[in-house]
């Protein structure tokens, strides 16, 4: 075994993140921008080329093919200043799914961007909200500020009011749009001057504090004046910096810059990883596991399919907890009881899936699945724990399904049994009839279930979009049907919960006065 002090080592170094955005915010461009600094790509365009799906590695499916975004997520790997990186991959498009989700769950630190002309947009605040409930570390990015954009107050007062978050601003702009000069950095107390694009050196200009008249020198009155005003303002009515409240999530450290222009990224970088914490510890049935913790262990949160067209195989990805990965080791899979060699462990980088022969906590790895894995599975070489239930996410788009051809159904049910399993759909059934109803999060994935069906298990079906909003879980002594017929449709899960469903937070609201005594809850209890 190896000695401790080498795990920590490696736990002490890795930082390991995901990029929470809405769509156009500049995700693709920042994480290649890092991508670059880290020299994991060499050419600009790379993670834009796979985004526009290319030649892209990332194309398992058709589907993304076709539409050119990707319907997965991936995981990318950078060394930089003695770290190492991993930044999980969300899909960006709107069509997110519950996996982007779930994805979060296994990040220690997330990265929010924002466009500074739209501020904080719908899928940011969904993402946001799923990082609150975790409470992990929020370092915001304000990007293009090559744009006219919004004024900076106004949108750290929207962070607060929108998402609750108070914040601390690392730098400060100088102008903006095509007046841009730079920013203030307010920890170095240096200027980083813009230079418009293909300026891979930002000029650097040291000064004393923002009152030294190298400022005003270099931003010129009218920008100088603003500046100063703004900062104090800062000063004296901002939030003081506070490592314990950004550690916590309460305080989000800000960012400004401009990701296309490379512009104030290589100083977020620096500084994110700098404050960023290392891999943290995962609660389970054997209590707390430390990253440092001897022994490898670790958590499956997400289930690829068809990763290789040509071989039907799945991938599950997992997380590492604690103690070190190597090839081909023994692990006890807790839930099934067995021991299994973990023989073709996959890495993810931004080009090429690499077999990886070790990896440490923090690490994500690919494991191949032939159908063994479960969302939320552990693997543990030495206690038989399981770390807590991965959480799941209220539906809120709907459809009836309904199969073309009726002799196809043994293949049917066993596609719904699989795919319910992998995490990429709910299914319901309503009362009495039986009809097959799906809920998800993000209309694309009832594209992907609609192709899945078709390619994987040779079944057509027919979706017919319903218009329910909303799911709720009805716990109660007695569920009484009948008080659910009027403004909503009463269902069951897999597991025989009853679901209502509405149209409308009318309806749902109106169903909660007449059943005073029933819990409506948003998941599965
Ligand atoms: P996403 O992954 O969050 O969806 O966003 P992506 O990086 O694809 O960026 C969306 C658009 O915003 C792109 O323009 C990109 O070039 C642009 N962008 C990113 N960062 C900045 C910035 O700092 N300043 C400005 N002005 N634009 C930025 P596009 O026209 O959609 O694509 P392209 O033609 O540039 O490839």
């Amino acid at each position: 075994m190896l000695p401790l002090s080498t795990i920590e080592q490696e736990v002490a170094k890795r930082r390991t993140f995901a990029i929470i955005s809405h769509p156009d915010a500049g995700k693709t461009t920042l994480t290649e921008k890092l991508l670059l600094f880290g020299g994991a790509i060499r050419l600009a365009g790379t993670v834009k080329a796979r985004k526009a799906s290319k030649h892209a590695t990332s194309d398992w499916m058709e589907i993304e093919k076709q539409r050119g975004i990707s319907v997965t997520s991936s995981v990318m790997q950078f060394d930089y200043n003695g770290h190492r990186v991993n930044i999980l991959d969300t899909p960006g498009h709107q069509d997110f799914s519950e996996d982007t989700y779930r994805t979060l769950t296994a990040a220690d630190s997330a990265v929010m961007l924002i466009d500074v002309a739209k501020g904080v947009e719908a899928q940011t605040k969904k993402l946001f909200q799923v990082c609150r409930m975790r409470g992990i570390p929020i370092f915001t990015f304000i990007n293009k500020l090559d744009r006219e954009g919004q004024n900076p107050f106004d949108l750290l007062e929207e962070l607060e009011q929108v998402l609750g978050i108070r914040s601390y601003p690392m730098n400060w702009p100088i102008g903006m749009g095509s007046s841009l000069c730079g920013v203030y950095d307010r920890q170095k107390t240096q200027l980083e001057l813009f230079q418009g694009d293909d300026h891979k050196n930002i000029e650097v200009r040291k000064v004393e504090d923002y009152n030294d008249p190298i400022v005003k020198e270099v931003a010129g009155e009218f920008l100088y004046d603003q500046l100063v005003q703004d900062l104090e303002l800062l000063d004296v009515a901002g939030d003081p910096f506070d490592f314990d409240k950004v550690m916590r999530g309460e305080l989000t450290p800000v960012f400004f810059g401009s990701a296309v222009n490379n512009f104030g990224v290589q100083t977020f970088l620096e500084n994110f990883l700098q404050l960023a914490p290392a891999p943290t510890p995962r609660n389970s049935t054997a209590g707390v596991v430390e990253p440092t913790k001897p022994g490898f262990s670790g958590y499956v949160f997400k289930i690829q399919a068809n990763m290789n067209p040509a071989h039907r195989d799945r991938l599950a990805f997992l997380r590492i907890v604690s103690g070190k990965f190597e090839r081909g080791m023994t692990v006890r899979h807790v839930r099934e009881g067995k021991n299994i060699k973990l023989s073709q462990p996959q890495q993810f980088l931004a080009q090429d899936r690499d077999i990886v022969e070790e990896a440490f906590p923090g690490d994500i790895i690919g494991l191949f699945d032939p159908g063994i894995f479960r969302i939320g599975d552990s693997l543990s070489e030495k206690e038989e724990l399981r770390f807590d239930e991965l959480p799941t996410f209220s539906p809120e788009l709907f459809c009836k399904v309904t199969v073309k051809n009726a002799l196809k159904h043994k293949q049917y049910q066993k596609g719904l049994d699989q795919l319910t399993e992998e995490g990429t759909i709910q299914i319901f059934r309503t009362i009495g009839f039986e009809d097959i109803i799906l809920g998800v999060v993000g209309q694309l994935q009832f594209e992907v279930f609609e192709y899945r069906m078709k390619n994987e298990y040779g079944v057509d079906i027919q979706l017919q979009k319903l218009n329910y909003q909303f799911a709720r879980w009805i716990v109660d002594e007695k569920v009484d049907p009948g008080k659910f017929r009027i403004n909503s449709t009463l269902v069951k899960d897999k597991n025989d919960n009853y679901v209502a469903l509405f149209e409308s937070e009318y309806a749902l609201r109106s169903a909660q006065e007449k059943n005073p005594t029933a819990q409506f809850l948003p998941t599965a209890p």
